[in-house]
């Protein structure tokens, strides 16, 4: 079985790469990556060389290119996105292209192949801010940001091909991952690796923003169960089970790093910051038999201590992120 994964050059998606690798089974699939390359990917996080990876530099809006991968595929996991929502707060174009454009350019050529199952990628930031209580997949898309938004965009596309076209797409939500080879853009990663150097935090606004907190370990099992189990046209969401708010976040990983609040800065808060998202996962539970682990507590500890070792993975892309900037 050939499997296409986009994205794979990214934190999750290498991830979910290299765990399919690590299978002996006799049914493990050969797996062709097909990613851009951008500030967010890189080639240091996949096992090149591996009897079973292929992989393609390549963009998911070219059409040409997507459909000879795609006439080589049996089935598609779909990770590629941009995928930080400050960047989309400051220029939004680009997530459109990638996210919504990007997205329908590979349904168009698996639907021509008759590629299925089409797992796609999503979050639960499309459903937007949640005071109480948790959304389930029936729950509205209310997205803030435009990251929020293309996501949300590519989600309703994805399930109109199988609604339209009958193709076999299966939508995932899933809340915050963390663990190792995360960019140190986002909160964990960009938290530890300041501790790390000496330097100071920024926390948005009063820190009271809930986030439910995902493991990228339980994140990647969820996305293989709703593959190899889930049922055409579904959604499913997949939350971690360790809501927190980025107040309680802060001092965890200040107690993680030996620091104390005296390092943190506030900052002025993200503009139209959700104040909390929270995902039902029973859907997954019930028909995929999914449950994350919840030892929160040494997933943390032991994803502080991989930034902690491998500064050559981190120190370069954070010296490149910043000169940019
Ligand atoms: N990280 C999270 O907490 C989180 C939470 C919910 C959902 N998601 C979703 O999971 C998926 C993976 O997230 P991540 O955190 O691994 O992202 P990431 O930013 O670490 O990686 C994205 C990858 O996509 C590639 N890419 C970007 N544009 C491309 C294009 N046009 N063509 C080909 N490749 C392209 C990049 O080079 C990179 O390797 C995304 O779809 C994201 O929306 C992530």
């Amino acid at each position: 079985m050939n499997l296409l994964v986009t994205g794979a050059a990214g934190f999750i998606g290498s991830r979910y790469v290299r765990t399919l690798l690590a299978s002996a089974a006799p049914d493990a699939p050969r797996i062709t990556v097909l990613d851009s390359l951008t500030y967010a990917g890189t080639l240091d996080n996949l096992p090149l060389g591996h009897p079973r990876l292929d992989f393609v530099h390549g963009d998911i809006r070219d059409a040409a290119l997507v459909d000879k991968l795609m006439a080589d595929a049996d089935q598609v996991v779909h990770f590629a996105a941009e995928s930080h929502v400050d960047r989309s707060i400051d220029a939004a174009a680009g997530f459109v292209l990638t996210n919504v454009v990007g997205t329908q350019t590979l349904l168009d050529a698996a639907l021509r192949h008759d590629v299925g199952p089409f797992v796609h990628v999503s979050t639960d930031e499309v459903y937007g801010s949640i005071r109480t209580g948790s959304a389930t997949e029936r729950h509205p898309l209310r997205p803030s940001s435009p990251y929020a938004a293309s996501k949300a965009s590519a989600d309703l596309l994805a399930l109109s091909c199988h609604r339209t076209h009958g193709l076999d797409v299966r939508v995932t939500r899933c809340s915050n991952n963390f663990g190792p080879h995360q960019f140190p853009e986002k909160l964990i990663p960009l938290f530890v690796t300041h501790l790390l150097d000496g330097r100071k935090v920024p926390l948005y606004g009063d820190g009271r923003n809930v986030r439910d907190w995902l493991h990228v370990d339980d994140h990647c099992r969820g996305v293989e169960l709703v593959r190899t189990r889930g049922r055409a046209g579904q959604v499913y969401n997949i939350g971690g089970g360790t809501e927190l708010s980025n107040r309680e976040l802060t001092g965890l990983l200040l107690d993680a790093c030996g620091a104390g609040w005296d390092r943190v800065e506030h900052v002025a808060d993200r503009k139209g910051h959700d104040l909390r998202y929270s995902v039902d996962w029973s859907k997954a539970r019930d028909e995929l038999g999914y449950r994350p682990t919840r030892d929160f507590a040494a997933r943390l500890a032991g994803t502080v201590a991989w930034y902690r070792d491998n500064r050559a993975w981190w120190e370069p892309l954070k010296r490149k992120a910043e000169s940019a900037v």
